[in-house]
């Protein structure tokens, strides 16, 4: 029989020198260990101490008076308050005007420099809560703390510092910018700190992905009641109380009736100049009349929806009738055809089935409820004057009809409101954003109610998107029942 397992090696020098070799690649290796150990021990100990020494400078950065008084315009209602209207001045504005402020960068290298005369206009709107507080003053303190944060940030992406010691110590005042009452600080962030925005917007995103969580950098239910109901609660109040409503296309365009410079919006396919103001109707009436009367013929095959029947329950919920008024700018008259009272209604750019004499001094006028014309008809005219006849519409170069705006002025001069509610509109005159923002003040609601986001939106402190015939109606079932809202929007 063979043995076929194989016996013990002979010893000889060959299997020393392989055992040598071993113990020393062990050796080796062992040394190897050790070194990146203690190297990474090391790397540790350094990174610890360039955090601690950039906490250590941040931390005296943060001690700097003027950013704390940033801090203070931020943590304390009061200071809020008096701030909000210069904030909103800022936003609003494209003038000039302090010479620290980020709005001067973006104006140095604007070609044309808007006239400061409007912003003047603006300012004539607003008094200032604190005639001392200088307007300069208060924003460099604020824009002082917010580029402390945008250095922050900095380090945050450069993971100098590890973000738990960051968060523990500035997590605070950044957060501010997703309060519900903080909208126009908000607004500011937006258009002068582009870096913190998109910062904020992963934060928010971070947020909606994993709503039971809190931010990863603010928790919320440290600067704000974050209860789903509390909106709810607070709008249940303020729409009892005084309730100003501006009401757009977007109100009427789930009847059928097409905006105006959204997607199929009129102004897209016309020319607003050649069609809707004086002007034109008085070099080629004809046209102006059959973009009218097709627009007539429009408005009197469709009718009001649910987002008008929700407008009257509005109206109704507040307490007294004559603390509850509707701007729109809809020619159509569905509000008052879906009930609101008439005196409770201004009609700012007119009413597109009433015909008038355009010889102002002849006071003929007639409301159509037929299409009673052919197309192609000529411009009808006056049957008192033989003056041509015109829509009783506001047009772009025209000044508002008599009475209207002393209406709205009577209503803004008899106290602010405690809920506005800007209801699908692109925001686009001036007068409007200035009606809505003069009416909130800084203690009301601006509600916005709008599938896209439009101007006035960047100053709501609740924002609902969606079409207004979905979105008005339910409001007005979770204010009745007194249910909290599934989603919250900001
Ligand atoms: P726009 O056409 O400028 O804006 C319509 C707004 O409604 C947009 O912001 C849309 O996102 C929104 N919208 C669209 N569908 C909606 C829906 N189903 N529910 C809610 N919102 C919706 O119309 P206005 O802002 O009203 O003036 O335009 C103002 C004025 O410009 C008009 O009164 C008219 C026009 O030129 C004159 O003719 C003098």
């Amino acid at each position: 029989m063979f043995d076929l397992q194989p016996g013990p090696s002979p010893a000889g020098p060959l299997a020393q020198w392989k055992e040598i070799a071993d113990l020393t690649k062990t050796v080796l290796e062992s040394i190897a260990i050790l070194a990146g150990s203690l190297a990474l021990i090391k790397w540790l100990r350094e990174r610890h101490d360039r955090a601690t020494d950039v906490l250590l400078q941040l931390e005296t950065r943060f001690q700097d008076p003027e950013l704390q008084k940033g801090c203070r315009i931020l943590e304390d209602e009061t200071e809020y308050e008096r701030t909000a209207p210069i904030l909103e001045m800022a936003v609003r504005s494209d003038a000039n005007l302090w010479p620290e402020s980020p709005l001067s960068k973006k104006i140095d290298s604007a070609e044309d420099a808007p006239p400061v005369e409007r912003f003047m206009r603006f300012l004539s709107l607003k008094t200032l809560p604190n005639a001392e507080a200088s307007p300069a003053a208060t924003l460099a303190s604020l824009d002082k703390l917010l580029r402390f944060y945008v250095v922050m940030h900095g380090l945050r992406k450069a993971r100098q510092v590890p973000d738990a010691a960051l968060r523990t110590c500035y997590r605070y005042w950044l957060a501010h910018y997703f309060h519900p009452r903080r909208p126009v600080f908000r607004a500011y962030v937006d258009q002068f700190f582009p870096t913190l925005r998109n910062w904020l917007a992963c934060e928010k995103r971070w947020y909606k992905r994993n709503p039971s969580r809190p931010f990863r950098f603010f928790r919320a239910a440290d600067f704000w009641n974050t209860k789903q109901t509390y909106i709810y609660e607070q709008l249940r109040h303020a729409t009892e109380r005084r309730v100003l409503a501006i009401a757009g296309a977007g109100l009427s365009a789930d009847s059928g009736i097409p905006t105006f410079r959204g997607k199929g919006g009129l102004w897209r396919g016309f020319d607003a100049k050649e069609l809707a103001t004086r002007a034109a109707f008085e070099t080629h009436p004809e046209r102006v009349w059959d973009f009218y009367r097709a627009r007539r013929k429009a408005v009197l095959a469709h009718k009001p929806n649910q987002a008008h029947q929700a407008l009257v329950t509005l109206a109704a919920r507040v307490r007294n009738a004559k603390d509850f008024l509707l701007i729109t700018q809809n020619v159509d008259h569905y509000e008052i055809d879906a009930g609101l009272p008439v005196e409770r209604v201004v009609q700012i750019h007119g009413d597109i089935l009433t015909t008038r004499c355009s010889n102002t001094a002849c006071n003929y006028r007639k409301r159509e409820t037929t299409v009673d014309w052919n197309d192609g008809d000529p411009p009808p005219k006056c049957p008192h004057c033989e003056q041509l006849l015109r829509p009783d519409v506001v047009w772009f170069d025209e000044e508002f009809r008599p009475g209207d705006k002393e209406r709205v002025d009577a209503f803004l001069g008899a106290g602010r409101c405690d809920a506005v509610f800007v209801i699908g509109t692109s925001g686009t005159f001036d007068y409007i954003a200035d009606w809505a923002l003069m009416a909130v003040d800084t203690k009301g609601w601006l509600i916005e109610i709008n599938p896209s986001p439009s101007d006035i939106g960047r100053f709501a402190h609740q924002i609902f998107r969606g079409k207004a015939g979905r979105v008005l109606p339910k409001l007005m079932n979770k204010l009745a029942k007194g249910e909290p809202h599934r989603k919250k929007n900001w």
